[in-house]
């Protein structure tokens, strides 16, 4: 799986599929960006391995500048991670790999798709609203910092079985 995009300065970013070789990058960026949890490099290695989960990367000029992860079975998918590095946001990236990530797992027979999201993380929480996720539920002092995770699910449509009841209807 691989999808590009031309920035306005001409370069590419590329959204592709997570390689191993990745992983030191991608243990970096995690460091920096989830300073409280960070996920351990062999959590990532377990991750990433996993048959029920499909990793992606983004890159530009040969750096990883985001990442994402999901786990699907039988037909709950889960996200399991989503990142951009700092100076990459803001254009619609964060975006992008959500919507891999809902394509991903609608290919593996998910029929909704669920999160948790720190209840402190307002600009997570509105991207994840604007993608169509509603509150579920609320864990109290989830993560090691005491704070509260929001739980978020949202229904996968298939886009094409969409089209295609469109398509008979007319
Ligand atoms: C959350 C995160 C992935 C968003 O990535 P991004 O590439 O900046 O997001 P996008 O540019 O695709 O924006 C998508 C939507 O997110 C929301 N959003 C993004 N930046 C925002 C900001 N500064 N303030 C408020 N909402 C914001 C908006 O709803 C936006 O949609 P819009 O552009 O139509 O307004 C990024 O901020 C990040 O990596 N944060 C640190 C790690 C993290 O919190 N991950 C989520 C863990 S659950």
């Amino acid at each position: 799986m691989e999808k590009t995009r031309t920035t306005a300065d001409g370069s590419t970013v590329v959204l592709r599929t997570l390689e191993l070789v990745d992983l030191e990058q991608i243990h970096r960026l995690e460091c920096e960006l989830f300073p409280v949890d960070a996920w351990p490099i062999e959590m990532f290695l377990a991750e990433v391995q996993h048959p029920t989960r499909h990793y992606i990367v983004l890159e530009q000029e040969h750096q990883i500048i985001g990442y994402a992860g999901v786990m699907t079975v039988a037909d709950t998918a889960d996200v399991q991670t989503l990142a951009v590095c700092s100076s990459a946001r803001g254009r619609g990236y964060g975006r992008w790999l959500l919507e891999t990530l809902h394509e991903q797992a609608l290919a593996r027979g998910a029929e909704r798709i669920m999160l948790e999201v720190r209840a402190d993380n307002p600009i997570a929480q509105n991207l994840y609203l604007a993608q169509g996720y509603t509150p579920v539920h609320r864990r109290e002092r989830y993560y090691n910092d005491g704070v509260d995770a929001l739980i978020m699910m949202k229904n996968l449509e298939n886009v094409e079985s969409l089209q295609e009841e469109k398509h008979h209807d007319q």
